[in-house]
């Protein structure tokens, strides 16, 4: 092994050391690091500082880069940037913007893409500027709640599709999108349960884009969300990452949520910028 990997939990997340992301890497070293995704859900990188080029060249190891769209200040990019400093003067933006309220939504437990008729593998998010203190992100596994379901629960969720909606999840924190931004968007289907394709291991992939069970009386589909979601968080299966500049985190978008904590943004300056991978693999597949 070329690679040490570390266990943060009993449960899932690993850190790794003994290795550059920030450079390019052979196709072995790659493969370790794939492995210990796979097995890990997510995994954790330190003193690697990053630029853009290099961030990018390491996250299309895992696959094709989605661009992001939409009202995400690096929309038109491969990034997608959480930051309280305006990405072209780069000075601190008012707690009152919009930009602001946008990203305050990135702290209800959600895994990134899910609302994209292809969802994403995994998300590259590095930390370029940290605060003093605040600002953590928390992780937690869904393949977790997936294994704490008895095997009639588990037969019972095994075909169900869920609908996954952007403007949903956003209209929960009250933040209302332009009517050319909304024609960008619509609700995407995808099935519920994942299989790692590596370990044959399996997940729900929820979280606060997902909108509803399709077909279910919208009570019962609501139930069964919050109870998996309830079960992916309980404290024995999430991890608080408490970010030093030059970390890097890679998570499973699949078979993990996350969530980013407060910190005081008149005060301290943050700057995280994510690359977001692909699947490739539209599940149920289309827009509704
Ligand atoms: C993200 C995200 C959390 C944070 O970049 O997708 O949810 O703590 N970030 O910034
Ligand atoms: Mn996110």
């Amino acid at each position: 092994m070329a690679i040490t990997v570390t266990p943060v939990t009993p449960v899932f997340g690993a850190r790794i050391s003994g290795v550059n992301i920030n450079a390019p890497l052979d196709d072995a070293v790659f493969a370790e690091i794939r492995a210990a995704f796979d097995e890990h859900l997510v995994l954790i990188f330190s003193d690697q500082p990053m630029t853009d080029e290099a961030q990018i060249e390491f996250s299309e190891r895992f696959g094709p880069l989605e661009g992001t769209r939409g009202v995400n200040p690096a929309a038109g990019t491969p990034f997608a940037r959480q930051s309280n400093l305006d990405i072209k003067t780069g000075e601190v933006i008012a707690g009152d913007d919009r930009r602001m309220f946008y990203q305050k939504a990135n702290m209800l437990w959600h895994a990134d893409s899910t609302f994209k008729a292809v969802p994403s593998l995994c998300s590259v998010l590095t930390a370029r500027i940290v605060p003093p203190e605040g600002g953590a992100t928390e992780l937690a596994s869904t393949r977790a709640a997936y294994a704490s379901l008895t095997e009639k629960e588990k037969a019972e969720i095994e075909d169900l599709v869920i609908e996954h909606d952007f403007a949903y999840s956003r209209g929960l924190v009250g933040f209302t999108f332009t009517p050319e931004e909304l024609a960008t968007m619509g609700p995407v289907r995808h099935r519920l349960v994942r299989t790692n394709a590596a370990s044959g291991l399996k997940s729900v992939m929820i979280g606060v884009h997902a909108k509803c069970v399709v077909g279910w009386p919208e009570d019962e589909s609501r139930a069964l969300l919050d109870d998996l979601l309830a079960r992916a968080t309980r404290p024995e299966n999430t991890y608080r990452h408490d970010w030093r500049a030059d970390d890097a985190i890679v998570w499973d978008n699949q078979a993990a949520v996350h969530r980013a904590t407060e910190f005081d943004t008149t005060a301290h300056h943050r700057f995280m910028q994510r690359t977001t991978i692909s699947s490739g693999i539209p599940t149920v597949g289309w827009r509704v």
